[in-house]
C-alpha cells in the first residue's frame, strides 16, 4: 500500500472534513453531499481512515466524529504544519517495502523529488553502512530523503555527520532527551545505538546530482529482541529504543522537527558555515578527547580522537602519528 502527500483523492478530503468539524457529528449524508460521492463510498472511506489508526466515533442518526488522531507517519500528517521550504514537502508512505533507500534512489534524479521523503512502517531488506543488514520492524522510523544540494561537493562527507546532529537536536527539542553522537553518524543514548544514517550519492563531472540520506531510528522497538538478532554483527555495541514500550508519544511532531532541523543544517552547509556544525557536533560527541579504537577496512587503529576536520574526517593521534580517518567504526574501549 502506498500513500503520498500529493495524490490521495477523496480519502484525505473526508479526513479533513472530520478534522475541521471534530466538535460535532457529520452525518453520512452531509459527507456524501459535500464530497459528491455515494454514502457507500463515504462508509468505505471511514473504514479506511479507521484502519490508518484514526479513532472515529459513529452515532446512529447523528453521524461521525473524529476523536483521536493517528500515530502513523502518514504523508498528509507530516506535511500538515511542516515549516520547511523544501524538505518533506513531498512524502511517500509504505506499509512495507524492501528498502526506502532503494525506492528513493529510483526516483532521485527527477527534479520534482528534491526534498522528497520516503517512509515505510517496515523494511524487509533494510541496508546499513558497509553493506550490513539493518533490521527494520514496525515501531521504528525508517526513512530516506532525496536531496539535490547546491553545496560544494567537498561538503558531501560532512553531510551525514551534520544530519546526525540535526537528529540529536530534534530528539532534544521533542522529547528533552540528551543524546550523544558517535562518529561518523550514529546517535546514541546510554552508549547504545538509537539511530544510524547512510548516504548514497550520484556525482557527475564533480557535481552532485543527488544525495539520498537514509535514516533509521529505533523509535519504539523491542531492543532486546533486536540485540539478540544483531549481536554477531561486526562492531555491534547494542541497541536502545528512543521511546519506552509503555509510552504513548507520537512520532509525527518528532519527524517534522527533524526535517526542520535538517533543512536548517543544509542551509548552514550552503553558506559554508561548517565551523558552527563542527562546534555543535563536537559538544555532543562521545569520542572527542577520548582514547578510542577505529576499525577501518585496513585494520584497527588506537589513538586519541582529537577533532573533527572540516570535511568530517576524524583526526586521531597516537605516539606514532596523527591520522585523518574518513570511513570506519569507532569503538569505545570498555
Ligand atoms: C547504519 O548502518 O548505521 C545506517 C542505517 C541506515 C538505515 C536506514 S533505514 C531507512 C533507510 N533505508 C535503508 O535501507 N537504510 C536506511
Amino acid at each position: 500500500m502506498i500513500y503520498t502527500s500529493f495524490d490521495n483523492g477523496s480519502l484525505v478530503k473526508v479526513l479533513s472534513l472530520l478534522k475541521s468539524h471534530n466538535s460535532e457529528y457529520l452525518s453520512g449524508q452531509d459527507l456524501s453531499d459535500v464530497m459528491k460521492i455515494s454514502r457507500v463510498a463515504v462508509w468505505k472511506h471511514i473504514k479506511k481512515i479507521r484502519s490508518l489508526g484514526y479513532k472515529i466515533e459513529s452515532r446512529q442518526n447523528r453521524g461521525y466524529r473524529l476523536v483521536n488522531n493517528t500515530n502513523q507517519l502518514l504523508p498528509w500528517e507530516i506535511t500538515d504544519g511542516l515549516n520547511t521550504k523544501l524538505v518533506g514537502k513531498r512524502v511517500y508512505y509504505f506499509d512495507t517495502i524492501d528498502s526506502t533507500q532503494n525506492f528513493a534512489i529510483k526516483i532521485a534524479s527527477n527534479s520534482i523529488e528534491n526534498g522528497a521523503v520516503v517512509i515505510s512502517q517496515k523494511q524487509t531488506r533494510g541496508r546499513g553502512r558497509f553493506g550490513r543488514k539493518w533490521l527494520s520492524p514496525q515501531g521504528g522510523i525508517w526513512l530516506s530523503i532525496v536531496l539535490h544540494p547546491t553545496f560544494d561537493i567537498s561538503v558531501t562527507t560532512l553531510f551525514p555527520i551534520a544530519a546526525s546532529l540535526a537528529l540529536a537536536n530534534a530528539i532534544k527539542k521533542t522529547f528533552q532527551i540528551d543524546s550523544k553522537l558517535k562518529w561518523p553518524n550514529d546517535v546514541t543514548i546510554k552508549g547504545k545505538k538509537v539511530a544510524g544514517m547512510l548516504v548514497d550519492a550520484s556525482v557527475e563531472s564533480n557535481k552532485i546530482q543527488y544525495l539520498v540520506l537514509g535514516v533509521g531510528i529505533n523509535f519504539k522497538v523491542n531492543s532486546k529482541q533486536l540485540e539478540k538478532s544483531l549481536k554477531k554483527t561486526v562492531n555491534f555495541y547494542g541497541i536502545i529504543s528512543l521511546i519506552d514500550k509503555n509510552e504513548n508519544q507520537s512520532p509525527i511532531l518528532f519527524v517534522q522537527n527533524f526535517l526542520n532541523e535538517l533543512e536548517n543544517i543544509i542551509e548552514l552547509l550552503n553558506q559554508e558555515k561548517r565551523k558552527i556544525i563542527i562546534k555543535d557536533w563536537t559538544k555532543k560527541s562521545s569520542s572527542i578527547g577520548k582514547n578510542i579504537i577505529i576499525s577501518t577496512h585496513s585494520g584497527k587503529i588506537n589513538g586519541n580522537a582529537i577533532k573533527l576536520d572540516d570535511d568530517g574526517a576524524l583526526v586521531i593521534k597516537n605516539n606514532k602519528n596523527t591520522q585523518r580517518i574518513l570511513a570506519g567504526d569507532v569503538i569505545h574501549p570498555t
